[in-house]
């Protein structure tokens, strides 16, 4: 991987995930594997959280022995969840820090995982290696047109991947960016809030960039009112929020609110 030449964006993006995983490896007992329990252990599930609800659609798809690639893996924490359901997982991300810590995680869980160091837009498996991929929060960091190239050239004919992603919502983002919003609650780059110079938040051309390469797109919607959850909520509440339920019942039944949503997970099939 070192010896890869990477792009000003990526050489960023690598810098500032060595810097952010030094700081916040999680430990293995510190992960949270309740999304997981309550699918396999039929424990309380959280259709309304989109954190949550990747590893219901991975439930869902699950058969033995079932190839799955975690998409721009990071520490590896979504990986075991995958694992703890049943997958061979392997995984990749352009932070050598994130890839050795992943690595050592699945090696203390004694679990079949194995991490490489490469990036989105050029993988090093060969073609149609998976029947699915997932990646969280993964799209916004990298190039999006050779990312979706090489996902579609990764996965088998009938195969899906599932990402999910931060999108743009233009109204309450306009809003966000005017001055005032802004300077009463500022976005920088920050390790702290874990954002990035380079990160944003997909939109139309992205969306007309998968549909270019996949034959069907489904996209599930998540964070209306739950936006405001972050005002009175501590980032780690494991309680469920009930913004987000509320959410959840009304985008089903006004799906018109879908374009005022702040996450989607997209349901690509090839
Ligand atoms: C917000 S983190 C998400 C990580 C992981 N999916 C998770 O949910 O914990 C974004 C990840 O993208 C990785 N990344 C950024 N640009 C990349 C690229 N071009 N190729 C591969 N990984 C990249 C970063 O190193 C980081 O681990």
């Amino acid at each position: 991987m070192s010896q890869i030449a990477l792009t000003e964006r990526q050489r960023r993006e690598r810098e500032y995930y060595d810097t952010y995983a030094k700081y916040n490896s999680p430990s293995s007992n510190s992960i949270d594997m309740s999304p997981v329990y309550a699918l396999t252990e039929g424990g309380e599930k959280r259709p309304w959280n989109s954190y949550w609800a990747i590893y219901d659609f991975a439930w869902n798809h699950y058969s033995e022995g079932k190839a799955l690639l975690d998409f721009g893996s990071g520490p590896g924490e979504n990986a075991l969840r995958f694992a703890t359901i049943g997958y061979r997982v392997e995984g990749f991300d352009i932070s050598e820090e994130n890839v050795r810590i992943a690595n050592k995680l699945f090696e203390n869980k004694d679990c079949f995982g194995s991490f490489r160091c490469a990036t989105a837009e050029s993988l090093p498996y060969k073609d149609e290696s998976f029947e699915l991929i997932f990646g969280v929060d993964i799209l916004h960091h990298v190039d999006i047109p050779k990312a979706m190239a090489e996902c579609h050239r990764l996965l088998r004919p009938g195969g899906k991947a599932f990402f999910r992603e931060p999108v743009d919502a233009p109204l309450f983002d306009w809003l966000r960016n005017t001055r005032i919003v802004r300077a009463v609650f500022p976005k920088d780059v920050s390790l702290e809030n874990h954002i990035t110079e380079d990160e944003r938040k997909l939109d139309s051309s992205d969306e007309e960039v998968m549909e270019s390469k996949f034959s069907n797109i489904k996209k599930h919607h998540y964070l209306l009112f739950a936006r405001f959850d972050k005002f009175y909520r501590e980032g780690a509440d494991p309680n469920p929020s009930n913004l987000e339920k509320l959410d959840y019942f009304l985008i089903k039944r006004l799906p018109l609110l879908k374009k005022f949503c702040g996450v989607v997970i997209y349901e690509l099939t090839k």
